[in-house]
């Protein structure tokens, strides 16, 4: 006979729909105690040895999808350094944190996202925070010339921005993520801090071998449990390949 622990005695007794139903209810109420921590006070969260990042993700509970934890923390203190607005390729996780930090900078944080369903989960929970700073912009991926990549507003995103996140489009897209120079490069100032995730594939790293070329920047691969790229625009942007309509 097996042994008897709380979770046993659980499965035993509550059918399985009870069972979701807890799970999800438990699950909510430890985001919300890591969300409110990290709301609290977000310098704190990136300190090295902190494990609040580990929590937000486990409780967050998108396996094989979120950002990690040393990814995350890059991302959180750059957005902290930063002065001015954030842009994010890929939502989820890092909306919520980022959005956090834009909202104590009195900045705003932009995610561009092309699955609607997903955009429907994260608008959910950021409206959840109450996270005004966040500019959510949801459309299908466009077809440009020789990639894909997300269909950003132009006309109402900031001029300028300081910081880029990539973590989509996800793997399979037409181009992976390059798109985001072309589209976006007239809007990359210099100082602007480019940090791509994923840079174990090689798709990745040659992405941003093609953008350095097509950027004035410095490249630099960041080798940790799941490397990424950190690139910082140094020259001035020249001009973009797409206009917006
Ligand atoms: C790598 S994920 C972005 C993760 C985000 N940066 C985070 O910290 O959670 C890239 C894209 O995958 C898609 N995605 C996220 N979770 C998914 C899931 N559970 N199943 C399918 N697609 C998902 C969304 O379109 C998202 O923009």
């Amino acid at each position: 006979m097996g042994e008897f622990t709380p979770m046993s005695v659980v499965r035993a007794v509550l059918p399985p729909r009870a069972r979701r139903w807890l799970r999800r209810v438990y699950g909510a109420r430890r985001f919300d105690g890591a969300m409110r921590r990290f709301a609290a006070d977000p310098v704190a969260a990136v300190a090295p040895g902190n494990g609040l990042l580990a929590e937000l993700i486990a409780a967050w509970g998108n396996p094989g999808w979120s950002a990690q934890e040393e990814y995350l923390r890059v991302c959180v203190t750059h957005a902290l350094r930063s002065n001015g607005p954030t842009l994010e390729c890929g939502s989820g996780l890092s909306t919520l944190l980022l959005g956090v930090v834009a909202q104590r900078n009195r900045s705003e944080h932009w995610a561009l996202e092309h699955e609607r369903e997903w955009s429907v989960r994260v608008g959910r929970t950021v409206a959840r925070y109450g996270l005004s700073a966040v500019r959510l912009s949801t459309a299908p991926l466009k077809h440009y010339n020789g990639f894909d990549w997300y269909d950003p507003p132009l006309h109402d995103m900031p001029q300028h921005f300081a910081l880029v996140v990539c973590d989509g489009p996800p793997t399979g897209t037409l181009g992976g993520r390059y798109g985001m120079v072309p589209v976006m490069r007239e809007r990359l100032r210099p100082g602007c801090v480019i940090l791509l995730d994923d840079a174990w594939r090689e798709d990745e790293r040659v992405v941003a071998r093609r953008w350095q070329a097509e950027l004035d920047s410095t490249h630099e691969l960041v080798a940790c449990k799941k490397p990424y790229i950190r690139m910082v625009v140094t020259g001035a942007a020249a001009p973009g390949l797409f206009k917006p309509a």
